[in-house]
């Protein structure tokens, strides 16, 4: 054969391998609302920058008539290519071909990149689209699902992983996406569950649809397991390209520093109006957020879920931080279990990728509740104080209001290594409000008061001027500065440069044990 007939042959193979499951598939994937693999891989990838291996890999099935059917590339599209011109390893499970369903050899093409990502210290993003294990292969395809469980595992907190569901996701394929860092799913497209609605009806008579029992809102909203929803495949790609601006690379990195055109200076007399003068009243954590960081932007995480504490990035000087906020609007920004363990994922996720923490600060306490206490607050809570506490970043803490009871000593306080704790004016700093406080201090007074009113009254606002003030801690050095609202975003970003070299350390130990 002369040179161009071997390219001719390459050529040919190429196309075939390009062409997937073949038109009718691809035309049935884009009537169902979904892009191809390809497709979507070209969408997260700047453009021209995908390599692509193991293009011609097939399986090695030969048990009812797979022998037969081969299509190369076996149902997933596997390589590297940049974002933003930096590297990353993705892969796209091509559900034209098999149903994007997983063979040993398919899990080896997965393995492969993983692998690289780990020895090159980049990131690994999976797109799913998949009916599960070949069911044609048998204990082979498990095999092959253990070995990506693996990676996963030993990759957490080295590279980071981020997951996009993008059609069925279903039974054990599920715990791949779940040990990665970040979920993303499009809405009315993506579902995601252990036993699907066939199964879970014959075992227990629930009746569900698919949507309501692994659909995109369902794990944004309801089970707390993916962190985005988008409308449509593109606008989930380019979310993930966004998240990524983010991050480092890998745990020995810091992350990218974006070039900042707002005033590091600027100050914002709005700020000093935000926290309403009844301590009781709500307010928009997030209108705090914005005003302070860089281009009033904050990319925030898992928005519909546990809405009273918020997760998220954003940039300050052009530096990345991660962004943990009570929120008052929501549940008066107390902690219950699903908010800590909401914040404390993602405070272990910023620390081991070596992106600073600031933390804005109003709450009222843990959660009260027979159903919060049965339901495991006390070890769900203790999972943020040992994220908050373990941390090694640079951590700021902003106390705009309340900061009461045990939730002050795990919101990022000095007593668990905050680096610098700023207060308001505004700032309450105590054991519990005021009017608990007098309930319990001043029982016996208040029963044998002529006007118990009057003398509640009086009791209440006696407790608030000693104590729902941030004076108090700062007496004793738990409250480094008492600060103007409008200076907060300067005094934020001076901190950051001086903690720019910070160094801290926990002792050697194999692993310590988070309350699970
Ligand atoms: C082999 C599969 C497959 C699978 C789908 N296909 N899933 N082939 N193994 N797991 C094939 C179909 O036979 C079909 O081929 C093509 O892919 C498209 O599938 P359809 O059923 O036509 O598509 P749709 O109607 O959209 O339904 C999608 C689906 C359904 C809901 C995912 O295919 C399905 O229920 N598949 C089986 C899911 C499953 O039970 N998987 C095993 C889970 S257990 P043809 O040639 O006919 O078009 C598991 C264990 C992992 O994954 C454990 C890890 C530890």
């Amino acid at each position: 054969m002369t040179i161009e007939e071997k390219l001719a042959e390459l050529e040919r193979r190429n196309a075939e391998a390009e062409l997937g499951g073949g038109p009718a598939r691809i035309e049935k994937q884009h009537q169902g609302g979904k892009l191809t693999a390809r497709e979507r891989i070209h969408i997260l990838l700047d453009e021209g920058s995908f390599q692509e291996t193991d293009k011609f890999v097939i399986h090695r099935c030969t048990n009812f008539g797979m022998d037969q059917q081969h299509l190369p590339g076996d149902g997933v599209i596997t390589g590297y290519g940049m974002i933003d011109g930096r590297l990353v390893y993705a892969f796209a499970q091509d559900f034209g071909v098999f149903g994007g369903s997983l063979s040993k050899a398919f899990a080896e093409k997965i393995c492969k990149i993983m692998d690289m990502a780990m020895k090159m210290g980049a990131p690994v993003i999976g797109l799913n689209d998949s009916g599960g294990a070949r069911i044609q292969e048998g204990v082979q395809a498990l095999a092959g699902y253990g070995d990506i469980f693996l990676r996963n595992v030993m990759a957490s907190g080295v590279v980071p992983q981020f997951s996009a569901i993008m059609g069925p996701c279903a039974g054990g394929a599920a715990y791949s996406p779940a040990i990665t860092d970040f979920i993303f799913m499009v809405r009315d497209t993506s579902y995601m569950f252990i036993t699907g609605p066939e199964v879970i009806k014959t075992v227990t008579r629930d009746e569900v649809t698919k949507e309501e029992l692994g659909g995109a809102m369902t794990h944004n909203e309801v089970s707390g397991t993916a962190h985005f929803a988008s409308d449509d495949d593109e606008g989930c790609l380019l979310m993930m390209r966004e998240l990524f601006s983010f991050i480092p690379l890998n745990n020995q990195e810091d992350p990218p520093l974006k070039a900042c055109t707002d005033d590091p200076h600027r100050g914002e007399a709005a700020l000093r109006d935000l926290v309403p003068t009844n301590s009781n009243s709500p307010y928009d954590m997030k209108e705090v957020i914005t005003a302070v960081v860089d281009d009033q932007y904050f990319f925030e995480v898992q928005e519909h879920y546990a809405r009273n504490i918020l997760i998220g990035f954003a940039r300050l000087n052009g530096r990345s931080v991660g962004i943990i906020a009570n929120q008052p609007n929501f549940m008066a920004g107390a902690l219950d279990s699903d908010s800590s363990m909401k914040g404390a994922r993602f405070v272990r996720f910023c620390d081991a990728f070596n992106i600073s923490l600031v933390i804005f600060e109003d709450v009222p306490g843990f959660m009260p509740g027979v159903e919060q206490e049965l339901g495991g607050i006390i070890k769900h809570g203790a999972k943020l104080l040992y994220a908050m506490a373990e941390a090694t970043v640079p951590k700021l803490t902003v106390i705009t209001r309340k900061a009461y009871g045990g939730a002050y000593c795990v919101m990022n306080s000095k007593h668990i290594r905050a680096d610098y704790v700023f207060a308001y004016p505004t700032a309450e700093i105590a054991v519990m409000g005021p009017e608990g406080a007098v309930s319990i201090i001043h029982r016996d007074k208040m029963a044998n008061a002529e006007d118990a009113e009057a003398t509640r009254d009086e009791l209440v606002a006696d407790y608030r001027d000693k104590f729902a003030n941030p004076y108090n801690a700062a007496e004793l050095g738990y409250v480094d500065e008492v600060i103007d609202p409008t200076e907060t975003r300067p005094k934020l970003i001076r901190a950051l440069e001086m903690l720019k070299n910070k160094r801290d350390l926990n002792p050697p130990r194999k692993h310590g044990n988070i309350p699970l």
